[in-house]
């Protein structure tokens, strides 16, 4: 049973005057994926504080259309690396790159499913403008050469930081050359966070952007580290879908055609992704030209970008099947047959609630409604039995990282209760 009180007092502990911060002191700005999730849990009981958390993230979008991934609205000693580090100097000072782009979907699902109609369409009229510019962001500065294909500068932009899929691409990232003192492991238990290697290389990536002027053709042409994330390029492509029913309820066609034309290039494309061996897609590395075969929970997100066949989507339930019966606590973000499966390390092995509704969404979307529900019941155990914390042990269900989790309390507000 959801404590729904409980849950709508995590959203409100955590807010911070309009946006609202993933957990006190290990995560205290905005994070867009977090606060795009979070936002459905705010509709739940606050529609007019949901449109505001839209609304204040993109005060932050960058003049090219880019929504950061992080805004930083004020100081905050408990967290590294800050704006001087990402150094981009915009008016609401940010990070540089973007991440997984919910947005659309989350503002089709809040313009659908809110009661206050007059608030839901000036805000929409308000965002539609700003989304359209996001999302011509994406496919012209990540897939400039039409490929169907978005890629991604840092595992940071997939929202799955630390997942063994980055493993091989971020190996060949160099290191940083300075020393930093990070300010996760204040928080959070070191055998939960990255490792140091890691760490080193993500700071590399921060300072190769911000040395190279945020060129974006320099930057695409040049990254260390340049990936096809099948998450992103899957989340995106639903919010694409999303956002074109956003234009049509508004009658707003003028970018129509082009993002329509985007779509068709990834349904084009996203086959070549596909493993008939493994049943999913395998994310891959550009700059070594190289399939990453680990299975993720990101690799059966097309399932919820409809991007799959029917056929495709088959093989995925079965896969999704197994993988349920494998852990206690499921779906875990990395399957566990896996070498490199951890379940408690950050995207190496816990549950993410957030993912799990995304796949429980796609697989009912393919027909699969009592695999969907068996997600949901895996889902509903990690709250049970720990409750919102950001993640959970796939093997124990114990929480883990943060503890009074806004996306946790949200996806349980929106999805669970
Ligand atoms: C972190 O600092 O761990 C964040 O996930 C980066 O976005």
């Amino acid at each position: 049973m959801i404590d729904v009180d409980a849950a709508q007092q995590v959203l409100r502990t955590n807010d911070r005057d309009g946006h609202t911060v993933p957990t006190d002191g290990l995560y205290p700005f905005q994070w867009s994926w977090d606060s795009g999730i979070t936002a459905l849990g705010w509709l739940q009981f606050d529609e007019a504080r949901a449109w505001q958390e839209a609304h204040v993230m993109f005060s932050g979008q960058w003049d090219n259309g880019m929504v950061p991934h992080i805004l930083f609205h004020g100081d905050a000693e408990s967290y590294f690396p800050g704006p001087d580090v990402w150094g981009s100097n915009t008016a609401v000072p940010s990070s540089a790159i973007s991440q997984p782009a919910v947005w659309a979907t989350v503002i089709r699902l809040m313009f659908e499913q809110g009661k206050d109609r007059a608030l839901a369409e000036a805000a929409v009229q308000q965002l539609l403008p700003k989304l359209i510019a996001y999302h011509r962001w994406w496919y012209r500065e990540r897939d400039p050469d039409e490929t169907g294909l978005i890629c991604s500068y840092h595992p940071w932009e997939s929202g799955m930081d630390n997942s063994p899929a980055w493993d091989d691409p971020l190996a060949k990232v160099p290191e940083v050359d300075w020393s930093y003192q990070r300010r996760d492991l204040g928080h959070v238990d070191s055998e939960q966070r990255p490792h140091k290697p890691q760490y080193d290389r993500y700071l590399y990536l921060v300072d190769f952007y911000k040395k190279n002027g945020f060129d974006s053709d320099f930057i695409y042409r040049n990254c260390p580290y340049r990936v096809i994330d099948v998450g992103l390029v899957a989340i995106l492509h639903r919010a694409t879908r999303d956002l074109l029913e956003l234009c049509r309820a508004a009658g707003a066609d003028e970018a129509m055609d082009d993002l329509s034309l985007a779509l068709q290039r990834t349904e084009n494309a996203i086959s070549k992704l596909w493993s008939e061996e493994h049943r999913c897609f395998f994310n891959y590395d550009l700059v070594a030209d190289e399939v990453l075969d680990e299975i993720t929970t990101g690799t059966v997100l097309p399932l919820f970008a409809g991007l799959a066949s029917q056929s495709k989507g088959a093989y995925m339930a079965d896969l999704i099947d197994e993988w349920l019966d494998a852990t206690a606590f499921a779906l875990s973000s990395t399957h566990p047959a896996s070498d490199r499966f951890e379940p408690q390390r950050y995207w190496r092995g816990p549950v993410w609630l957030h993912i799990n509704w995304m796949i429980a969404e796609g697989l009912s979307d393919y027909g699969y409604a009592d695999l969907a529900e068996r997600v949901k019941q895996a889902t509903r155990k990690c709250v049970d039995e720990s409750g919102f914390y950001e993640y959970f042990d796939a093997q124990t269900g114990a929480g883990c990282g943060g503890g009074q989790f806004s996306w946790t309390a949200a996806v349980a507000l929106y999805w669970l209760a």
